[in-house]
């Protein structure tokens, strides 16, 4: 018999998440059209390493994640499964590649499909964010076993943000409509971390186009909440930002003592 007279905690973990199993889905099949010609963006180096092992080592640095499932650009599986091999990965985790879509959402869809049971949460993570600190992936993580079903990390924004009427052709001077609070306002990134469940749930019912995985949920119903993200956290789009991140780990390097 419980006693009613103790304080009851306010948001009980929903049972089992606690000790739940957390497997983390990387899209990584993207050319990255906007960092312009060459390899696909996932298996471009940074200080010498495919921005998708950075990826992949990110998620595996987490002691809660025992399984990571690599959505490889379709013609490059065997690549990626030779480039997992050949490099220092923790032993506690385990690797699954499987081939991607023609979109992002595609992607994530055909990773939640290769995931085995057992695992009640999944983290999803862009291959190209390599430099997320295992501080951000463990907090998305300890928030989804406190009982959120869809947890993302967020920054506030440094610019101010103006919705505007989009030209017809690029270039051309657009009408701004309006300028949304910037205080109400915030930049996500990943991991973005799920109750397993809703999140197939989620992709199963939810047909437009999407740019992340949560607003999916937010479609559905479920409470989506933030965890602070970080800076390093940033994806790797454009050319600038791979001196960006190459700057990154030129410093962790330095730091580290190599
Ligand atoms: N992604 C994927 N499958 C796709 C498209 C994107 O797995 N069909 C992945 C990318 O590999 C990337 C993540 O989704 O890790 C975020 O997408 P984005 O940064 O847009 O990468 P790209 O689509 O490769 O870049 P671009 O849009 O410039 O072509
Ligand atoms: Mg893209």
């Amino acid at each position: 018999m419980s006693d009613a007279s103790l304080p009851q905690p306010t948001a009980q973990p929903v049972s089992g998440r606690t000790t739940a199993r957390t497997a983390a889905v990387i899209p990584a099949a993207g050319r990255g059209v906007r960092l312009g010609p060459g390899a696909p963006k996932a298996l471009r180096t940074l200080g010498g390493t495919p921005m998708l092992i950075h990826a992949v080592r990110a998620m595996a640095a987490s002691r809660a994640v025992s399984l990571v499932v690599v959505v490889a650009p379709p013609e490059g599986t065997a690549e990626v499964r030779t480039l997992l091999d050949a490099h220092a990965l923790p032993d506690r985790t385990e690797f699954v590649v499987v081939p991607g879509g023609e979109t992002r959402q595609e992607s994530v869809k055909l990773g939640l499909d290769a995931l085995p049971p057992g695992f009640d949460i999944v983290l999803v993570h862009d291959a190209a964010r390599p430099l997320v600190p295992v501080d951000t992936v463990d907090a998305v993580v300890e928030a989804v076993r406190d009982g959120a079903p869809a947890v993302v990390p967020a920054l506030p924004l440094a610019d101010t943000v103006k919705q505007v009427e989009p030209a017809a052709a690029p270039g051309e001077p657009e009408p701004v409509v309006a300028t949304p609070d910037r205080s109400l306002l915030r930049a996500v990134q990943t991991p973005q971390g799920f109750d397993r469940d809703t999140l197939v749930r989620a992709h199963e019912t939810v047909t437009g186009d999407v740019t992340d995985d949560a607003s999916m949920i937010e479609q559905l119903g479920p409470a989506v909440v933030t965890v602070p993200g970080h800076e390093e956290a940033f994806k790797v789009t454009r050319p600038l930002d791979l001196v960006l991140a190459e700057a990154v780990l030129a410093r962790r390097r330095l730091n580290d003592g190599f």
